[in-house]
Parts: structure tokens; C-alpha cells; sequence
């Protein structure tokens, strides 16, 4: 390689068309899955827009303006009006998801949900508990019986979140045709506040490193992803994404399957919260953000900023 003066790279820097033609990675609203929370009523988070709440009623009037922007695909939360011990509420053919979902259908949106038990449970935690703690295998029964409503009311997509071992065996098992998008790399993260707040689904004791991942490991993380490979994901994802670019590369060069991130509500808080002190411009850092996150290897990002993404572009 010739050096300078010969070369200079500043010569493709040059122009917007030049810097476009030779960029290495673009954003397209296609590979964007947004986060959508669905509840008993509609409940705005001014501070936090994305993650507001919805009525089913309404959840439906903001799909239509999310397909008219060019949203093509969200994952749904849900907040029921009763907890119970079991989280019982999860996998009711009746429930808040599943009602969403019947109401979603012919929306043309890929429809993708969030299969875990903490939003359901009294104790919030994403299992059932025996003795204190979190019991893994009877937990499995309750998760698969929970993906199977999912689908059975309209799922396109089912994606465990829980971090039990063997959850994508058993909700393989059940549901041999339906894409799993495995949060197979999830780690017990601070960047989920926002997000626990939102969905009512904090711990009431203690935390979830009994069942998340260790943020210290990364080969731990290639191991995750590689039982979920095992037992039947079509699609495997890290979360949190942008203090994980390593986790997310790593994954990427290892397996061949579809891979997700997932930019989690501490991430989009962060950047709202200086941008509202007027510390950066909020569209500028949330651009750079995600495409750091598709440089790093992501396919597929769940972001908070899908919506602003569709008027960015
Ligand atoms: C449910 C779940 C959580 C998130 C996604 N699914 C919370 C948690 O594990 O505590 C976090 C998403 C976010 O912070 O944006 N288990």
C-alpha cells in the first residue's frame, strides 16, 4: 500500500455523494423491529415516548400511523391488569398480548413478542419460585404455554427473554414451524430501568443474576448462543447492544444464523436525558448509535427509536 502523499483518504471524504457511495453500513427501517407496550390503558411517557403505553384500542391507531411511516415489524409487551404468583396472566388465550395480536392482524406489521413471565408474575421475577429462588425446569412448561398463545393468537415471531436453560427446546418442541428469536446473549444489565418501569416488571427481591448473563463474559455468551443454535433458535440476539459491540461481533463471526441486538431503554434513556439538557443533538447520537450496532454485526435491531428512524431516513 502506497503511503502520503499518494494516498489520501480524505479524497472520498469529500462530497455527500462520494462519503454515500463508499459507506459501509446503512440503516434500512426494514431490519427495525420497535418495542410496543400494551395495557389495561393508554399511559404517555413524555420524557420517554417509546416507552408509553397503549390501550388495545389505541395500540391499534398507532400501528396504522407506524405502517403509513414504514415500520415493518415490532415486538409487544405486555402489562396485564393481574399478577399472580405463576404469572398466569402470560399465557391467557384472553390476555393483553393475545388481544393485541388478534387486533394487530391484517395490519401488514411483522408481529413478534416477548415471551417471559416477569410482567406477569407478583414477585416479578421471570420464573416461578421455589425455595427463594427462581426454579429453572418447571419454569419451562409455563414459558412454552406462553409462546403457544402467542402464536395461536397471531404471533409471527416469538422471542424468549427469560434466560431459563432449555427455553427455546421447549417452545421448539411445542411449535416446530414458528421462528424463535432467542435473546440467547442477555445480560443482568442496569440499562433495563426504563424498561421496568414501563412494564411494572422490577424484581420485588433481589435481582436477576441467578439467570442472566455475567456482563464480565463474553465466551459465556458464545456458549448461550450455541445451545440456543442447539435447540432450535432460527434467530439469535445480544442484549444490551452498544456496551456489548464485542459480544455482538463475536457472535457474528461464530454463527451463520440471522443476529440481533437489541439498543435497550437505559440506551435510548441516556441519550434522551443529555439531549434534553441540550449536552448532544439526539438524532445525530441515536444515527451514530445504531449504526455502530449494524458495524459491529447486527442484522436485526430492536430499538426505541424505530418511529424517529422512519422520519430520519
Ligand atoms: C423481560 C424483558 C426485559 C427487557 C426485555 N424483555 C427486562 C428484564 O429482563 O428485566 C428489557 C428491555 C429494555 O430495557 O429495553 N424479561
Amino acid at each position: 500500500m502506497s503511503a502520503f502523499p499518494e494516498t489520501r483518504l480524505r479524497r472520498l471524504r469529500r462530497t455527500d455523494g462520494l462519503r454515500a457511495l463508499v459507506r459501509e453500513t446503512s440503516l434500512g427501517l426494514d431490519k427495525f423491529v420497535l418495542p410496543l407496550f400494551v395495557g389495561p390503558d393508554t399511559k404517555p411517557n413524555p420524557a420517554l415516548p417509546a416507552l408509553g403505553r397503549f390501550s388495545v384500542d389505541d395500540l391499534v391507531r398507532e400501528t396504522e400511523e407506524l405502517v403509513r411511516l414504514g415500520v415493518s415489524a415490532v415486538i409487544l409487551f405486555g402489562i396485564p391488569e393481574e399478577k399472580d404468583d405463576e404469572g398466569s396472566g402470560a399465557w391467557d388465550a384472553d390476555g393483553i398480548v393475545q388481544r393485541a395480536l388478534r387486533a394487530l392482524d391484517g395490519t401488514g406489521l411483522v408481529r413478534l413478542t416477548d415471551v417471559c413471565l416477569c410482567e406477569y408474575t407478583s414477585h416479578g421475577h421471570c420464573g416461578v419460585i421455589r425455595d427463594g429462588e427462581v426454579a429453572n425446569d418447571e419454569s419451562l412448561d409455563l414459558i412454552a404455554r406462553t409462546a403457544v398463545s402467542h402464536v395461536e393468537a397471531g404471533a409471527d415471531a416469538v422471542c424468549p427473554s427469560d434466560m431459563m436453560d432449555g427455553r427455546v427446546a421447549a417452545i421448539r418442541e411445542e411449535l416446530p414451524e414458528t421462528p424463535i428469536v432467542s435473546y440467547s446473549a442477555k445480560y443482568a444489565s442496569a440499562f433495563y430501568g426504563p424498561f421496568r418501569e414501563a412494564a411494572e416488571s422490577a424484581p420485588a427481591f433481589g435481582d436477576r443474576r441467578g439467570y442472566q448473563m455475567d456482563p464480565a463474559n463474553v465466551r459465556e455468551a458464545l456458549r448461550e448462543c450455541e445451545l440456543d443454535v442447539a435447540e432450535g433458535a432460527d434467530v439469535i440476539m445480544v442484549k444490551p447492544a452498544l456496551p456489548y459491540l464485542d459480544v455482538i461481533r463475536a457472535a457474528r463471526e461464530r454463527f451463520d444464523l440471522p443476529l440481533a441486538a437489541y439498543n435497550v431503554s437505559g440506551e435510548y434513556a441516556m441519550v434522551k436525558a443529555a439531549a434534553a439538557r441540550g449536552w448532544l443533538d439526539e438524532q445525530t447520537a441515536a444515527l451514530e448509535s445504531l449504526t455502530a450496532i449494524k458495524r459491529a454485526g447486527a442484522d436485526v435491531v430492536v430499538s426505541y427509536w424505530t418511529k424517529d428512524l422512519a422520519a430520519w431516513l
